[in-house]
């Protein structure tokens, strides 16, 4: 055991797992339910952080599907943060007139994903669902409807299963604390 981190386990291995195949039988009786049988969803992430989660879910979603990326990086200029964010990769396919679920690796104040929201829907799907494995509602600044919602978390920040501080503790498989 090489990678050592010392933050307590937030949500184990077993416990996202468990979860990751909730999600993916709901979404997939949802879609059924809704749109009938031969329902086809594009499921568009945002990396980096969102890209462990995904690869996870989408073996549990039992539909056809497609996915994509994009990515953000937001501005910065001496060192302060700037509202707003630019795409630095788009998505390769269009998303006109289709099943759109949107997936998140942690929603904290929920302006980034409220500018890709906005973005998106410029774009004509059919539909917007999204999909978080993490909401932290208690600092939410932009109003969100959160379709599906693996855990609600607090104010501490987190690291492990994607999720980052300073690019690192993407490979760590539980979710832990950063002490
Ligand atoms: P928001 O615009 O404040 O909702 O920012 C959400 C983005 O910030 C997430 O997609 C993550 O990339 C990052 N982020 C927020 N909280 C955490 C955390 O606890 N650990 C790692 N990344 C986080
Ligand atoms: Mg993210």
């Amino acid at each position: 055991m090489n990678l050592v981190f010392k933050g307590d386990i937030v949500f184990s291995e077993k416990a996202i797992s468990d979860r990751v195949l909730e999600l993916g039988k709901k979404i997939t009786d949802d879609y059924l339910r809704e749109n009938g049988p031969g329902v086809e969803v594009s499921v568009v992430s945002v990396l980096k952080g969102g890209f462990v989660f995904l690869a996870d879910l989408i073996r549990q979603i039992d539909l056809d599907l497609t996915i994509d990326f994009m990515a953000i990086s937001g501005y910065q200029k001496d060192g302060r943060d700037y509202p707003g964010v630019r795409i630095i990769k788009d998505l390769s396919e269009s998303v006109y007139g289709k099943n759109l679920l949107l997936v998140e690796d942690i929603i904290d104040t929920g302006l980034t994903l409220s500018y890709i929201l906005r973005n998106l829907e410029s774009r004509q799907p059919r539909e917007i669902k999204i999909c978080a494995l993490l909401d932290r509602a208690v600092r939410r600044i932009a109003p969100l409807h959160i379709d599906y919602v693996g855990f609600e978390v607090g104010e501490e920040f987190l690291v492990g299963y994607g999720l980052d501080h300073l690019q690192k503790w993407r490979n760590l498989r539980d979710i832990r604390a950063l002490s």
